[in-house]
């Protein structure tokens, strides 16, 4: 593999930030400065850059982030965190993508992961993985939420009804609803359907994946080899 393309794969750094790195002398292969940023370089090799070594991880990337609000799951927005940033350490984090995404507004379960087809998986309207949220409302709950939710509702702008959602009291207020497909601002249009207002939402859970409840809001680790297959085939 050329040099600069192993530097931006094992660092934040773009290739042709990568090629200045190396002309500026900040990176070594075996001790020694290598000739250009086209020299080729293989696991065999020590490369380090500021005196730091860099290794190349094989395969895909898989974590759990308990997302903050606040934070956009993007990587390009001019006014907001994106959730890209709170992932302290991991490198090339331009690869990464959200498994679907969370409102800017919205807290909880995050998966996030460099693998399209396990991500597709996960989102595909084929499979249907189920996605639990906590909501808190503005309203008390009507007495029919249960069963209109349950049937599918008309959102508005949207002709097609909601897949049967299943509605859990926890008060008047506080609901948990498991949904199975995964529309623009879902659980909120949802909500508003019903004459009510989500004042707070929060996904617990994602196909067979409970939010880990040692993970604080902001925090991530990455997943087990386990999770990473009974999300695989769930
Ligand atoms: N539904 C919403 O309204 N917001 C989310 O972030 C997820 C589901």
């Amino acid at each position: 593999m050329r040099l600069d393309k192993f530097l931006a794969d094992t660092t934040d750094l773009t290739r042709s930030l990568a090629t200045k790195a190396v002309k500026q002398g900040r990176v070594l292969v075996n001790g020694e400065k290598p000739k250009s940023a086209s020299a080729k370089v293989d696991e065999s090799d020590e490369v380090t850059l500021d005196g730091e070594v860099l290794t190349l991880e094989s395969g895909f990337r898989y974590f759990i982030m308990n997302k903050p609000l606040g934070h956009v799951c993007t990587h390009r927005d001019s006014t907001h965190p994106l959730v890209f940033d709170l992932l302290d350490g991991v490198v090339n984090r331009m690869d990464l993508h959200t498994v679907g995404r969370l409102d800017m507004d919205t807290t909880g379960l995050l998966l996030i992961t460099d693998d399209g087809q396990w991500s597709h998986h996960l989102t595909s309207p084929k499979h249907h993985q189920p996605k639990t949220y906590r909501a808190w409302l503005a309203e008390d709950l009507r007495t029919d939420a249960e069963e209109k939710l349950a049937k599918g509702i008309v959102l508005e702008d949207d002709p097609e009804p909601t897949k049967p959602a299943q509605l859990e009291r926890v008060t008047e207020r506080e609901v948990l609803l498991t949904i199975h497909e995964g529309r623009y601002h879902q659980v909120r249009r949802m909500f508003a359907a019903l004459g009510n207002h989500v004042e707070k939402l929060h996904r617990e859970k994602m196909g067979c994946m409970q939010l880990d409840p040692a993970l604080k809001e902001g925090e991530f680790r990455p997943l087990t080899d386990d999770e990473i297959d009974a999300l695989a085939h769930g």
